[in-house]
């Protein structure tokens, strides 16, 4: 078995797609969009999103469901700001599993998951980071690397275990900081570089379980 352990299946390029992936944002949604493009450009293999979840009333990846026609939901997330309690974690999982899903990719997801979706989904969850993992991870990784003054930076996307940010890398993407960059500039060039990696990979994953 591959090492990021996803099994069975077909593989890309058939028409029967059986990672059925959930994306799980915050915010803009920039990356699930990426990734819904991908997919409608047939580019994301033996991949499918069937859902996309948020945390944010109101955030802009919840209007990312009409457009792509994929269901999306804003559970209930009780009373913590940066992880669910046990219990409106499970609920997230039940609500998760409900629509088909067995693959999650945290898109911009700005809470800490734990045992529930960990176990639920082991081994079948990847988060994407703005940054060359292991170097800066957690909050506002783009305005560390440039505080840091970094001449090289990118993106990330790993296989999430309980460490935050710190599991195994699957792919990275490299962006280099130039003189006439500004910390808009730089972060603009490291999202482009988000939207590119993210679908390549899940199309990749899709492909492996063949
Ligand atoms: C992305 O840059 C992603 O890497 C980052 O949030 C942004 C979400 O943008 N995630 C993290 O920082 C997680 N530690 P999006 O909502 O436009 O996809």
């Amino acid at each position: 078995m591959p090492k990021h352990g996803l099994r069975g299946g077909v593989g890309a390029g058939r028409s029967c797609a059986v990672m059925k992936i959930a994306i799980l944002g915050s915010g803009r949604g920039s990356n699930a969009e990426a990734v819904l493009c991908a997919q409608r450009e047939g580019r994301l293999g033996g991949a499918a999103v069937v859902s996309l979840f948020c945390d944010v009333p109101g955030a802009r990846i919840l209007e990312l469901g009409g457009r792509f026609g994929v269901p999306a939901f804003q559970p209930p997330t009780g009373e913590f700001r940066t992880r669910f309690s046990p219990d409106v974690e499970k609920c997230w999982v039940r609500a998760i599993r409900d629509t088909g899903a067995d693959f999650l990719v945290l898109a911009g997801f700005m809470r800490v998951i734990k045992a529930p979706l960990l176990e639920a989904f082991a081994g079948r969850i990847v988060n994407l980071h703005p940054s060359l993992l292991p170097a800066f991870p957690g909050l506002d990784a783009i305005g560390q690397a440039w505080r840091y003054g970094v001449k090289v930076s990118g993106c990330t996307v790993h296989h999430v275990n309980a460490t935050v940010d710190g599991g195994d890398i699957i792919d990275q993407a490299v962006v280099w900081r130039d003189d006439a960059d500004s910390l808009e500039s730089f972060a603009g060039k490291i999202h482009a570089a988000e939207h590119r990696l993210l679908p390549s990979v899940l199309a990749r994953l899709g492909a492996s379980q063949g």
